[in-house]
């Protein structure tokens, strides 16, 4: 796979070496590992509707969706040597190329809500996580919203025992890794594209993820329950090649920034009602149980998971999750 990304970014790096300007369009390549019905995918669809239109066409955007070109982890390679110019990975997939701190995203229960996490992302610490894109040769351009996790399985999980000894696939994150060992389960990291497969055969017992992503995978239909348990938060950083964009002329950029900050605003104000109809219609569906948990349920699963924040503290950074927290309750842990 790697030769094959070495050589779609040569091909890159030849379109490139003239003046952008030379050719037209300039194409942006935004590849991602979800449905086009999902928060990412309309928003992908948003900008690329508006980039075009800003540029007056000067600019085309090719969205490929569903890991059509790449899955998870090739994903980011394939951004850094060239051979794509756009990403929205989540937060969680940033650790295996040495960005670590966007892993404090995945801490269970840190944000209450979406208005809390636009303090985060809005704000100074939002911007400066962004920042520790730059050396890895990538611009991080905003932040997009998902929304909260549920957890899924064949075994009805409602308090912190029936978690263990499950095998749940898992993104690329320690943090996440850390979650479900303090659990008891065997945390086993899997491309997106992999998860329904995976589930389907038995080669993982669960998974979590959010309502639009377990609908539009067909998860629900290989997963008896789901418990409602808005544990943790997905998000993405939309991420571009670094000598891309900064060798974009400078009008066509401004055009393309002001898309993304247009299509920024309209996916986050659609993606809570997009879960919100993922569920529905997988309510509808018939073929998962939804679990509700009670106050004393969430109570008791918020305490088993507390031993985390200390757990990878060394890894993400102590300093850098009482920031958070300040932003997010007002006070440290
Ligand atoms: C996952 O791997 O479960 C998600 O990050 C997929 C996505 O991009 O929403």
């Amino acid at each position: 796979m790697r030769r094959l990304i070495m050589a779609a970014a040569s091909i890159a790096a030849l379109v490139l070496a003239g003046p952008a300007r030379a050719q037209s369009p300039i194409v942006i390549k935004f590849s991602h590992v979800v449905a086009p019905n999902t928060p990412k995918g309309q928003a992908a669809l948003k900008f690329k509707e508006l980039a075009e239109k800003y540029t007056d066409g000067k600019v085309k955007v090719e969205v490929y969706p569903n890991s059509q070109l790449y899955k998870d982890k090739e994903e980011l390679e394939a951004l850094q040597l060239g051979a794509v110019q756009m990403l929205a990975p989540s937060n969680s997939k940033f650790g295996p190329i040495g960005v670590r701190e966007f892993e404090v995203f995945d801490l269970p229960y840190i944000l209450p809500d979406l208005k809390t996490l636009r303090k985060v992302t809005d704000g100074p610490l939002g911007a400066k996580l962004l920042k520790l894109l730059e050396p890895k040769g990538m611009t991080g351009l905003a932040y997009w919203d998902n929304g909260f996790k549920q957890m899924s399985a064949n075994r009805k999980l409602v308090s912190p025992a029936d978690y263990k000894g499950l095998k749940i696939r898992i993104q690329s994150s320690k943090v996440l890794e850390a979650q479900f060992r303090t659990l008891g389960s065997i945390p086993q990291v899997m491309a997106f594209s992999e998860v329904y497969q995976a589930l389907q055969t038995g080669v993982v017992d669960g998974q979590e993820n959010t309502w639009s992503n377990i609908y539009t995978q067909k998860m629900h239909e290989v997963q008896k329950y789901i418990t409602n348990s808005n544990h943790g938060y997905i998000g993405y950083v939309v991420v571009v090649n670094k000598k891309f964009w900064d060798g974009l002329p400078a009008d066509l950029r401004a055009e393309c920034d002001k898309a993304m900050k247009e299509a920024t605003a309209y996916g986050n104000s659609q993606s809570a009602q997009e879960n919100e109809d993922a569920l529905a219609e997988i309510k509808k569906t018939g073929k998962s149980e939804i679990i509700t948990l009670t106050a004393e349920q969430d109570g008791a699963m918020r305490r088993a998971l507390e031993p985390v924040y200390k757990d990878v503290a060394s890894r993400v950074g102590q300093s850098l999750i009482d920031e958070f927290l300040k932003e997010t309750r007002g006070a440290t842990n």
